[in-house]
């Protein structure tokens, strides 16, 4: 194949409406990373872009539920996002936003070239419309019951009790979720693009032209292509997005799966007045980095966009990975099931390459994968610290301790010596045949055996024990250790950067290009370096144990949340709601009723006198921490015998669904014997 001229690598444009999770940064912006930095220090010509996508009905809903406006929500989380992908080292030349000005303007334009040239086809169909709150209403807006299940909360897109993906007007008794009023029929006109039209052209392009597509990605588009196009309504009724730029279209907005791709293209013209170049000449390699519940949209409907339109070029490869999972459960904002990258950097500082070095070695590459906080502490006690840490080190330490610090001369080379580098020179090009492929775990695997291999060539001939008998061999051995090391700053650096960067500092050199990895002269004898500090740190079983127990009490939290709220009991009268007599009053003393796990006994002040109450409180309070405290109390409730004690009244406590007890108690302090009404 003909070396492209230039490369243009687009990762998908995260939603701003919530924060990044290991799950993106695994499934495709680690990815993207590893390879646009291998393209860098290879020399070539190469821009990643990369932005908010700011529009769609969820971030809508959700302004709507915060009561903000759609464009606070973005402004949030744009940021947050932007700050997360520059701390962990994702390197995009931009990272733009789908509202900005440059955005609407080629994305209007993109719209009005397709129209002007006759290939959308309007169709007018019945929509949901609420007519309290006059608007139109997106599937997600509208809740029923489920055809299929009976679930009665389901929504117009999908119901979440079975799973089945549904039409608004499939749902019984459907509801607005603005208003909660019955939504109404009622006809709106929409551009549709013929997706049925370029059927043929695509089965081409991609099962016959891109065989070479991953396994994952290729059957997603085989059974879509098997199964037959629709066409596909590229406008929505709403009024967050980009305006449909023809007449008599006010209240309509583009899709947002059909704006948000042009942004890769917004982004690119943003960056660069030759933006042109990266689009429309032919002698541009895109590549598109996605998750695969992308797939459809840039193998099929931005493909078809980008051809209709026709001055475009059309992705080379779309290496769509699959998803991650979380300690065996799927990663979920709305469960808080996930692992965000702010808070990671919180309990981890300085930690980002040990992430992103678990992330890659175990990406969903082919099939659903699953992140595991032990995996993880074995990732990097085992092979960061065990063995990239430690033979950089020993690399390092010993040159500064028996050679002042100065990469020594070596002699003649003997047949070890020969083999461990002609190995470095064949792992060299494996990394890059997986690269080439997008293999990223296993080009890292092949890239740690650089490592591994120096640590095996310095156990092996053990310089430490030499240096009293044969310094003239050390001398070798050392400078081979060292040439070692200079090679890996360039074979991890896709993968690797803050740690490559301070080898990078520690041998005092700078970036390499790719070419000269395999090279065993990188180091002249006598070159400087400096002392090493430490590569990786160990991560001890505390810290994962703190990981676990966090995901552990997200679990509690979302189980108690299912459980349903208790029926209201039956009205009662406003008499007898005035017959309870509750009052304030202080635990004067309180201790355990022998033989009981539960009971404590209480003796109260109440204002009006002094009495006993025997409460079922003691596996969550000790009679020390509740002495002294002010509680309410039935005074009124008929006298019992609870184990020979007779308990006068009743402490009020509020219970949740795990059985955990909380007093209700008055917020500040208050009089005894004050009546609670
Ligand atoms: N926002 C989408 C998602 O998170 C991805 C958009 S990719 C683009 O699933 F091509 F549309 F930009
Ligand atoms: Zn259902």
């Amino acid at each position: 194949m003909k070396k492209p001229d230039r490369h243009l690598i687009t990762s998908a444009l995260p939603y701003a409406n919530g924060p990044i999770h290991i799950g993106h940064l695994a499934g495709v912006y680690v990815p993207s990373d590893i390879y646009t930095r291998y393209l860098r220090i290879k020399g070539e010509d190469v821009i990643s872009i990369c932005g908010s996508d700011e529009h769609g009905v969820p971030i809508t809903m959700k302004a709507r539920d915060e009561g903000v406006t759609p464009q606070e929500i973005v402004d949030r989380y744009h940021k947050l996002n932007k700050k997360a992908f520059e701390d962990f080292g994702i390197e995009f030349d931009t990272y733009s936003r789908t509202s900005n000005k440059t955005h609407y303007d080629t994305a209007s334009d993109f719209f009005k070239s397709l129209y002007k040239n006759g290939k959308f086809i309007e169709k007018t169909t019945d929509q949901y419309y609420d007519n309290e709150a006059k608007c139109f209403l997106a599937d997600r807006y509208i809740t029923g019951t489920c055809p299929h299940c009976g679930h009665d909360e389901a929504y117009g897109d999908q119901c979440e009790n079975c799973g089945t993906s549904l039409s608004a007007t499939d749902l019984e008794k459907p509801r607005s979720r603005v208003s909660g009023s019955l939504p109404v029929l009622k006809k709106t006109k929409h551009w549709f693009l013929p997706l049925d039209e370029y059927e043929d052209w695509l089965k081409q392009w991609i099962l016959e032209d891109h065989k070479e597509w991953k396994s994952n990605v290729y059957g997603q588009c085989k059974s879509w292509l098997d199964q037959g196009l629709q066409p596909r309504a590229v406008s929505r009724d709403l009024d967050w997005g980009v305006p449909v730029p023809v007449e008599g279209a006010e209240g309509k907005v583009l899709y947002v799966w059909f704006d948000a791709p042009i942004g890769y293209i917004s982004a690119t013209r943003e960056l660069r007045d030759d933006w042109e170049k990266y689009w429309k000449d032919p002698g541009t390699r895109m590549v598109h980095f996605i998750g695969k519940d992308n797939i459809v949209f840039h193998c099929i409907i931005f493909p078809v966009m980008l051809k209709a339109e026709g001055s475009y070029i059309l992705p080379e490869n779309v290496p769509a990975n699959e998803f991650l999972n979380l300690e065996n459960d799927k990663i979920s904002t709305s469960r808080n099931w996930a692992v965000w990258l702010h808070e990671y950097l919180d309990d981890f500082p300085g930690d980002q390459d040990v992430l992103r070095y678990a992330l890659c070695a175990s990406a969903p590459e082919t099939k659903d994968n699953d992140f595991t906080w032990k995996e993880f502490q074995n990732r990097n006690n085992n092979e960061l610290v065990a063995i990239l840490g430690n033979f950089v080190n020993r690399a390092l330490v010993l040159t500064n301790k028996y050679f002042d610090g100065r990469v020594p001369a070596r002699a003649n080379l003997n047949d070890y010596d020969r083999e461990v580098l002609a190995d470095i020179r064949k792992l060299k090009e494996k990394v890059e045949k997986s690269l080439d492929a997008y293999r990223f775990r296993e080009a890292l695997r092949e890239a740690m055996n650089v490592a591994r291999l120096g640590n095996k060539y310095l156990a092996d001939t053990e310089p430490w024990k030499l240096i009293k008998t044969d310094e003239e061999r050390v001398k070798t051995i050392l400078n081979i250790a060292l040439q070692i090391t200079a090679n890996l700053t360039i074979i991890l650096d896709p993968f690797l950067p803050f740690s490559v960067n301070k080898l990078r500092d520690w041998l005092s050199i700078d970036t390499l290009k790719w070419d000269y990895a395999g090279n065993d002269e990188l180091l002249e004898a006598g070159h400087e370096i400096k002392n090493p500090g430490l590569l990786f740190r160990k991560i001890d079983d505390s810290e994962i144990q703190k990981q676990l127990d966090k995901l552990m009490e997200t679990k509690k939290k979302n189980e108690s949340e299912k459980k349903e709220a208790e029926p209201v009991k039956e009205n009662i009268s406003f008499d007898d709601f005035t017959k309870l007599d509750i009052r304030t009053a202080t635990i004067i003393d309180a201790f355990k009723v022998p033989k009981t796990k539960k009971l404590l006994q209480l003796s109260l002040d109440t204002g009006v006198d002094k009495r006993t109450v025997v409460s079922g409180i003691a596996e969550y309070f000790s009679p020390e921490e509740i002495t002294g405290k002010q509680v309410s109390v039935v005074l009124n409730l008929e006298p019992r015998k609870i184990r020979g004690i007779e308990s006068q009244g009743m402490i009020l406590m509020a219970e949740e669904d795990d059985g955990k007890l909380y007093f209700v108690e008055p917020s500040g302090k208050t009089k005894n014997g004050s009546p609670v009404k």
